[in-house]
């Protein structure tokens, strides 16, 4: 099994390009599954997740075609002959889940395996089944699986989620496109990624309104289209190149970054002493001081912080000045990756959902292991600014999730290098 290898070499300085984002291509991809018209979709990131939801469409009876290297994806689903996704495929990622309301919408039943366990906590996909439901779905869990009906097609319906999920948002909001009259979706996620899938489903023919708000209103129609939709960049990629010189010192500029897709993480950085500016052609990332201050986190659904980078921000409150709390109130058992900072030699207690982390002045090198995809990367941030030597092993979470890091870490100076094993 491959491993990187993370040398501390001081400050970065230099650029790195932000690719699509994961999440949103993701959601994106499933969409094809809605209409006999090709979808096209530019500025898709090369990742093993992407693969995988490739492999579930395919199996669906769906054509996708990686092209440019695989920055295009060409996807059709005029010939598809399948409405059941199997557990081979649904086991290896939780976002399979997504291809459920699709299917159900256009063939009126589905059989989705459970995506089950997950290593960041329970994660259930009941919001998913319940709103479905609303609409007019009978669901029977039987043998692992989601045995899915629509036998009159869905109809509208007003669903009121009772906490926010990203993944119920969307699958719900595909859904809605095809169903018979207006749904109203009250307490949906206001993620970029939802806005990114709503535009896509408009381009294809949907009627969508509200999107990035709390309440979004759509109105059914008979079928959809074809379109071409370049996906969003990926913030979460971004706040964590944005940590790299946070982290390590130097400046850096992230290509193609936002600042409306990373507000509330930058206000935080601007916390910590780290200058965080947008230019022409993405948001530039300055520390100009010896340390970072402290900073508290509590991460929150989109426009909070979000928890996809609370990893990655421990890694900097490592060495931060002060004691920092970090707070997890998305996931349970978010917190693998704080042993693993230990063994560099953080200080870290954590209790529950809470993690106090007081700075040290210096972390070391140290042999670690890479135990989710965000954890791992807050590893390799945190061996940027480490002396010594950190060895990061089960490297396949991260390639999950980041193209090409140890390339474009180096492109700003990083000392960083994939061992084949
Ligand atoms: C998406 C992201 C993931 C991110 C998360 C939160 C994708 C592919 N993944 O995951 O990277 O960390 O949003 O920003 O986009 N929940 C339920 N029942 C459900 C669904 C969710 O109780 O049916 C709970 C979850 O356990 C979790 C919370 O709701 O505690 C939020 O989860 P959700 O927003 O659904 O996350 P995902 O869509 O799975």
């Amino acid at each position: 099994m491959d491993s990187i290898v993370v040398t501390g070499n001081g400050p970065l300085q230099g650029e790195i390009p932000v690719a699509g984002a994961k999440n949103a291509c993701l959601a994106l991809m499933p969409a094809t599954l809605l209409s006999d018209a090709p979808l096209t979709l530019t500025n898709a990131p090369r990742l093993s997740d992407i693969r995988t939801m490739t492999a579930l469409l395919e199996s669906l009876g769906a054509e996708v075609a990686a092209l440019q290297g695989g920055q295009v994806l060409a996807l059709s689903s005029h010939a598809l002959d399948s409405q059941r996704a199997d557990y081979d495929i649904v086991r290896k990622m939780r976002a399979s889940i997504l291809v459920l309301g699709p299917l159900l919408a256009r063939y009126g039943h589905a059989e989705v395996s459970l995506p089950g366990g997950c290593a960041i906590g329970a994660r259930p996909v009941d919001l998913h089944l319940r709103a479905l439901e609303a609409m007019g779905a009978e669901m029977d869990l039987r043998d692992g699986y989601v045995h899915a009906r629509a036998p009159g097609g869905l109809r509208g319906a007003i669903f009121e989620f009772p906490l926010v999920s990203v993944g119920a948002t969307e699958n719900v909001l595909m859904a809605a496109t095809l169903a018979r009259g207006t749904t109203v979706l009250k307490n949906a996620a206001r993620e970029p990624e939802i806005v990114d899938l709503a535009q896509c489903l408009r381009r294809m023919g949907a009627q969508i309104e509200g999107e990035g708000t709390s309440t979004i209103t759509i109105d059914g129609v008979d079928t959809l289209g074809g379109a071409t939709h370049p996906v969003v960049a990926d913030r979460i990629e971004l706040g964590t190149f944005m940590l790299a010189p946070a982290i390590a010192g130097g400046s850096v500029e992230c290509l193609g970054g936002r600042m409306d897709l990373v507000q509330s993480f930058a206000d935080k950085l601007a916390e910590t002493g780290v200058e965080v500016v947008q230019t022409e052609r993405g948001l530039r990332v300055t520390r100009t001081g010896d340390r970072v201050r402290a900073a508290n986190v509590v991460t929150e659904p989109f426009p909070g912080f979000p928890t996809d980078l609370q990893a990655q921000f421990m890694a900097l409150m490592c060495t931060a000045d002060g004691t920092a709390v970090l707070e997890e109130r998305i996931f349970e058992n978010r917190f693998m990756h704080a042993p693993e900072l230990t063994r560099m030699g953080a200080r870290i207690e954590v209790h529950g959902g809470t993690a106090k982390v007081t700075g040290v002045a210096r972390l070391r090198g140290a042999p670690v292991m890479a135990t989710d995809l965000r954890a791992s990367v807050s590893l390799i941030l945190a061996g940027l600014a480490a002396e010594g030597e950190t060895v990061l092993s089960r490297v396949y979470h991260l390639d999950r999730g980041y193209e090409r890091i140890e390339e474009k870490l180096r492109g700003c100076g990083a000392r960083i290098e994939r061992v084949k094993g």
